[in-house]
């Protein structure tokens, strides 16, 4: 029997092609994105119920939960597991709603501006890469509704006066910085 053959077979089989692990990674960042984002709302609303703030922000949360719900199930149909880190972003999600929210309802918006503006920016890149490597055009047009979507989500935020919120720079600074580690981290782990 030729092992050497075996052997290599299975180091094949255990290293994918470049482009299915660059898809997994996108669609296991983009799972635990949207985890933090709907969790990011669900922490806001728990703070600002009753504030007329509340239905736009109870709006954009049940988007969030559309997208996450769509990468829940790309995740088992690509067989893409999740972010092990997967409960840290809900949890984180949850604390930076609610203590943004703790602010004050343009600071909760400010957040709201940071976060969608990096996701916007985030979903654009794999549009494009996706587009330019003529790979998965199904995939391209819902990453493409959930860009626009977010960025919609930033325009709500800039109506509601997060611009106008205290120390805005330094804490949209802070957060973009934050929501950019994390997607270098859930890329990977
Ligand atoms: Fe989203
Ligand atoms: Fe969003």
């Amino acid at each position: 029997m030729d092992y050497t053959a075996e052997s290599k077979y299975v180091m094949t089989e255990q290293s994918p092609p470049k482009a299915n692990q660059r898809l997994a990674e996108y669609l296991r960042v983009n799972h635990a994105g949207e985890r933090a984002a709907q969790t990011i709302y669900k922490g806001q609303l728990a703070v600002l119920k009753g504030h007329p703030q509340a239905a736009e922000i109870q709006h954009m949360m049940e988007q969030e939960q559309e997208h996450l719900d769509t990468f829940d199930t790309l995740l088992n149909d690509y067989k893409v597991r999740p972010s092990l880190l997967d409960p840290l972003w809900g949890a984180a999600g949850f604390m930076l709603g609610a203590a943004t929210a703790a602010l004050g309802p343009k600071a909760a918006m400010a957040c709201t501006i940071a976060v969608e503006e990096v996701i916007g920016t985030h979903y654009d890149r794999q549009v494009q890469d996706l587009n330019n490597r003529h790979e998965e055009p199904e995939l391209v047009k819902t990453l493409a509704r959930f860009r626009d979507e977010e960025l919609e989500h930033r325009d709500i935020a800039v109506e509601h006066d997060g611009r106008q919120a205290p120390a805005y720079g330094l804490m949209k600074a802070i957060i973009q910085t934050g929501c950019k580690t994390a997607i270098k981290i859930a890329e990977k782990i």
